[in-house]
């Protein structure tokens, strides 16, 4: 048994998620110069580039844009700021952009307007040549970094000296995780799945084996896991500072699915009192929340989605209706943006950002496109070999599903 003996530590992403926070609703880019006075890790970049207004940004991305054509597909996710997300070929969540980046053999370089992770997968996915560039690469997430991989090993090896029977333990990382977690996933006939395809990629899961071991968000576990019909009392949570999680092999054995502790502090701000206070403003409103949402959340919720999804839901609505939103501010004041025949807005009164996400400024995304031109490689989000080859196995699983 792995005797964890640590100190908790909350990740430094963690810490600097509501760096952002504002009571305005609208967060327009300033000079990169004026936003690093936010007080969180930045990444340095010529100086030149500090102090260009958005206009004059605007104009330097078009132009070189225009001149690398072909060379360079530019992926958003829709967390990402309007300044960045308009130069992105393909917008998406995060199973889009997976599957697109999976399907873009002949472009040489893929400028990642996203998080970590998510540049990481497209790297999986890329074929060898290709490079994938994260603009900037302080863009991290604080749920991916509650799993590090020395105690997902530790956890692993723990489950597997209680559990050892083949298939008694079946492990699924969402997509927001590090490649080691995948490629884990990929050894040991688990998968990757992501808030789009979940409940399919579980239930292809319970097919396989006894139990899952879900890894890192807690809460997309327990929501989809609910869906699927198992009760709260089989479900356990690892926490990860504690022997064998803080549960006993008795626990363990009698579980149907192995909660890792980790959450997304973007998500789990959206509480049943603040949907409460929107029933009682419009009392015709749709809630509609990411599954990162705790439960009460979820269950108090009207629908439940992907970002893809609630996009859908509400640019599908009908002229008049009224929506809160469970999910990032970026992206629910886009949505209102482009549907100023319906009320849409924010379940929180507060406009957090995802802290990371915000981080790919526009200086950035135009200073990894100036260094492209100028054929010198900054950023490049590489996978060893080993973990390239397994991380691909649990994603195509996902992919093949799907
Ligand atoms: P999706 O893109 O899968 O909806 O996930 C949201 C998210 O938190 C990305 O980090
Ligand atoms: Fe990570 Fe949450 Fe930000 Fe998504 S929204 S990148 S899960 S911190």
């Amino acid at each position: 048994m792995t005797i964890r003996n640590k100190p908790y530590s909350l990740p430094l992403t963690e810490i600097e998620q509501t760096a952002f926070c504002s009571t305005e609703d609208d967060l327009p880019a300033k000079p990169l110069s004026e936003e690093m006075k936010v007080n969180v890790r930045w990444q340095n970049i010529p100086s030149d580039y500090l102090h260009l207004t958005p206009e004059e940004l605007d104009n330097r991305i078009h132009e070189v844009r225009n001149k690398l054509g072909n060379k360079v597909t530019v992926l958003g996710h829709h967390y990402q700021r309007e300044e960045v997300i308009k130069y992105a070929d393909f917008q998406g969540d995060s199973f889009l952009l997976s599957k697109e980046a999976a399907a873009l053999p002949d472009v040489e370089y893929i400028v990642f307007c996203g998080v970590h992770f998510m540049a990481e997968t497209a790297c999986i996915l890329a074929d060898d040549s290709q490079k994938v560039i994260l603009p900037n690469i302080t863009a991290g997430c604080s749920m991916a970094d509650m799993a590090p991989m020395e105690d997902v090993d530790d956890a692993w090896a723990d489950l597997k000296n209680i559990l050892p029977e083949e298939n008694s333990v079946i492990p699924l990382t969402y997509m927001n995780s590090i490649a080691g977690i995948k490629a884990l996933c990929g050894r040991n006939n688990g998968a990757v799945c992501t808030s789009s395809n979940a409940k399919k990629v579980m239930e292809w899961a319970y097919d396989q084996g006894e139990r899952v071991l879900f890894l890192p968000d807690q809460h997309l576990g327990r929501n989809t896991a609910l869906e699927l019909g198992i009760p709260l009392d089989k479900m356990i949570l690892w926490n990860p500072f504690k022997v064998l999680g803080g549960n006993t092999p008795e626990q363990i054995k009698e579980s149907k699915i192995i909660l890792w502790q980790g959450h997304c502090s973007v998500h789990t701000r959206f509480t049943t009192q603040q949907i409460e206070t929107a029933r009682n403003r419009y009392p015709q409103v749709n809630v509609v929340v990411h599954p990162e949402c705790p439960m009460e959340t979820v269950q108090a919720a009207d629908m439940v989605g992907s970002t893809e999804f609630i996009r859908k839901v509400i640019n599908e609505g009908e002229s008049g209706s009224v929506w809160a939103v469970g999910t990032e501010i970026s992206l629910v004041n886009r949505l209102a943006r482009q549907n100023p025949d319906k009320t849409v807005f924010c379940l929180d009164p507060v406009s957090c950002p995802c802290s990371t996400m915000y981080r790919i400024h526009p200086a950035y995304l135009l200073w990894v496109l100036d260094c492209i031109n100028e054929e010198q490689l900054v950023n490049e989000i590489t996978v060893s070999a080993e973990v390239k080859s397994s991380a691909n196995i649990a994603l195509r699983r996902m992919l093949d599903l799907a």
